[in-house]
């Protein structure tokens, strides 16, 4: 049993794997932790891994390839999966829920055409399970707006919201999703326009709306920033320094809400050289007061026993 992870490593699964799940997202479900990032070898777009602890996961299935089954739903959508040249498509940021009413597993992803980053769309998928095979249900505009960076969150009475950036990434938005989480159903929010945030990753903690952002400098990393809102549909407060100058050499992937008192901040340490060498750094939020504090920590350690998870400097 693994029961420490040093940051700024390729983790890898209970077989010795490298861990494929880059700008990735994790859903509690049944008792595992399942999580969800881009894999983007061979065939494959996006891969699903569970644990029960955060430290010894289990590859489940690549849900997401270029042989996935695709299926039109009432939203208009490109439905390719392939670009003209033949070339893979990129798929980024893949985030899952689960709908109780539909009980179905909706992916939200970030699509781009494979060649350039012109299509600034978002692609949807569906799955009865957390861990097979997903029907693609393709990508569009929302209200035809860009879409590039994003993120899910899922409120504690089951709504969700699609937040993304748009007009080149200069605004970020926030849509609250229809019931069944397969279309946007409303813009509720343009946040921090010409302020260029990306890699959005939300948590409630207290009653209170937090959403942790980088700057836009490609797989460069930068100051994160943080902001805090009482409602999903704002206001939202201006944004304030999270981290340090480069936020430790991460970018937001997500955060998990451990238990009530323990959010966990999950970030990509690109490698632009190699980006098969991208890493994963997991640091906890520290609160002053409701502010979020990031500092940093070069590993982590599972306290069995305790079931508590203990940071290193
Ligand atoms: C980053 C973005 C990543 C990826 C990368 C490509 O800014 O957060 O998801 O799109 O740019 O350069």
């Amino acid at each position: 049993m693994n029961n420490r992870l040093t940051n700024g490593t390729v983790w890898s699964d209970i077989h010795g794997q490298p861990i494929h799940a880059h700008g990735g997202h994790m859903l509690f479900h049944d008792h595992y932790y399942y999580w969800y990032g881009e894999d983007r070898r061979n065939e494959f777009y996006v891969s699903c891994y569970r644990s029960k602890d955060l430290f010894n996961w289990e590859f489940r299935n690549h849900i997401l390839t270029t042989s996935t089954p695709v299926a039109p739903i009432r939203v208009r959508t490109n439905t390719k999966l392939m670009n003209g040249s033949g070339g893979k498509v990129n798929l980024e940021r893949p985030k899952v829920l689960f709908n109780q009413e539909t009980k179905k597993f909706v992916l939200w992803v970030h699509y781009e055409n494979g060649t350039n980053y012109n299509d600034a769309a978002c692609a949807i998928a569906t799955s009865d399970y957390p861990d097979k095979h997903f029907i693609y249900h393709g990508s569009f505009n929302p209200y035809g707006y860009m879409s590039r960076d994003c993120t899910l969150f899922q409120d504690d009475d089951g709504t969700a919201y699609f937040i993304s950036a748009a007009r080149d990434n200069a605004d970020l938005h926030i849509y609250r999703l229809q019931q069944d989480y397969l279309n946007v159903e409303s813009l509720v929010g343009k946040l921090w326009q010409g302020e260029y945030r990306e890699a959005p990753a939300v948590f409630k903690r207290n009653g209170k709306y937090y959403m942790l952002t980088s700057f836009c400098t490609g797989w460069e990393p930068n100051q994160g920033k943080a902001s805090m809102a009482d409602a999903m549909d704002g206001p939202w407060e201006m944004l304030r320094n999270f981290g340090d100058e480069t936020t430790y050499h991460t970018q937001p992937s997500f955060v998990l809400k451990r238990s009530e008192q323990e959010y966990l901040y999950f970030a990509d340490r690109w490698n632009a050289a190699d980006y098969f060498q991208s890493s994963y750094v997991t640091l906890p939020i520290e609160f002053e007061g409701d502010k979020p504090v990031l500092n940093n920590y070069s590993a982590l350690t599972l306290e069995r026993d305790a079931n508590a998870i203990t940071f290193e400097k």
